[in-house]
């Protein structure tokens, strides 16, 4: 029998994807919100009357100790992710959802893993452009065999790495079955990013070997293609498989077109990133999770660590030169080495 009790849930973090969290959990009705967090008492005093005024605090800690969730949802910037964790899982968790990049280094990222692992507890990572239809239609259209044999996946984003590159290596594993990667050999330029709250080179690209045989591209940065039939900057990113017998691909802002076997030449349909249609299944299938321990989330986060660990493997073939095969152990940590690495 499956529960249908409610979650508790605490989201630190009530800036831009935090209040998107909050919403989606309170409009679910598998959840009830116990405690809000941010450092900033004026988003933080708008999101309790937002949603309810359950606990608030400026610091994550006492106010998990003193709610004790099942559910733990950070949305905080990059640089905050091994110390949430941290208190996630000390407090006892089931679940702790957060946002992508999971951590700014392979070493961040493997601590992470250890932590949650060794505990039990569930992660699942905010990689929800999945849930679009055009998304959907593209997945449909590889999995249904009308595209052949796929021996290419890609993705490109004029979005910068720490923003935009595990979404695109997210999509395309799924697009490829989640197909362990072999090797990657890499490439970037530019520091001006580095200062960035999400920092990155300008500009990265990254060859992908996948055990299936399939060839993963991914680009993204200052000097990525651009996506002329997409306006909006942050979504001018192209994600698809090439196969024996077509392609099919996702504009993030702009649809879906392909060419299958059986197509009679170009299909397309519409579609555009819209987070209020993609949170509501993101989350509803962490419900979903709990309840059932087979439902395991699409945006778990083993998937998700997967994804971080291709994107290190680029960054440490910049370095190194040449091929790096997974999976990556500890070591130097991946911005600092190429920030040394690449010319002024
Ligand atoms: N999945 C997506 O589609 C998507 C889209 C945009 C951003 N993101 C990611 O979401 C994350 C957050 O981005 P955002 O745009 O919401 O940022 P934001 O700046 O709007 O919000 C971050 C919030 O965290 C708060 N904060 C900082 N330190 C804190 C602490 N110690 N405890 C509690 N709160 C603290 C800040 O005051 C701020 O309100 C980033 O990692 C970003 O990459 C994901």
């Amino acid at each position: 029998m499956r529960s249908q009790r409610k979650y508790t849930v605490v989201v630190a973090g009530c800036g831009k994807r935090g209040l998107h969290h909050a919403e989606a959990f309170q409009k679910n009705g598998r959840f009830e919100i116990v405690g809000l967090c941010d450092i900033n008492p004026e988003r933080l005093a708008g999101a309790a009357q937002q949603f309810g005024n359950p606990a608030t605090s400026q610091d994550a800690g006492p106010l998990l100790r003193l709610t004790k969730p099942d559910v733990f949802c950070f949305c905080t910037l990059p640089s905050l992710r091994r110390e949430m964790i941290r208190l996630g899982v000390e407090v006892g968790a089931s679940l702790i959802a957060y946002e992508k990049p999971i951590a700014l280094s392979t070493n961040e990222a493997l601590e992470i893993m250890r932590l949650t692992r060794e505990a039990g507890v569930k992660t699942v990572v905010s990689h929800q452009h999945r849930y679009g239809d055009h998304y959907q239609k593209v997945k449909q259209l590889i999995a249904s065999g009308a595209l052949g044999r796929v021996h290419t996946v890609y993705g490109t984003a004029t979005g910068w790495m720490m923003h935009m590159m595990t979404h695109l290596i997210d999509y395309t594993r799924w697009f490829n079955d989640n197909a362990e990667a072999e090797w990657v050999v890499g490439q970037a330029a530019g520091k001006g990013k580095f200062s960035d709250n999400h920092p990155s080179p300008d500009y990265v690209a990254g060859i992908v070997q996948y055990s299936n045989g399939v060839r993963g591209l991914v680009e993204c940065g200052e000097g990525a293609p651009d996506v002329p039939e997409v306006e909006a900057w942050w979504r001018k990113c192209r994600l698809g498989a090439q196969g024996t017998e077509g392609f099919a691909e996702v504009l993030t802002g702009g649809g879906w077109r392909a060419v299958a076997r059986d197509s009679g030449g170009v299909i397309s349909g519409p579609g555009n990133m819209d987070y209020a249609h993609d949170m509501p299944p993101y989350v509803q299938q962490i419900a979903d999770w709990l309840d059932d321990p087979a439902r395991v989330h699409p945006c778990n986060g083993e998937n998700a660590y997967k994804g971080f660990e291709i994107m290190m493997a680029i960054c440490r073939s910049v370095v190194q030169r040449g091929k790096v095969k997974l999976p990556l152990s500890a070591g130097e940590p991946e911005l600092a080495a190429l920030a040394r690495a690449l010319p002024d």
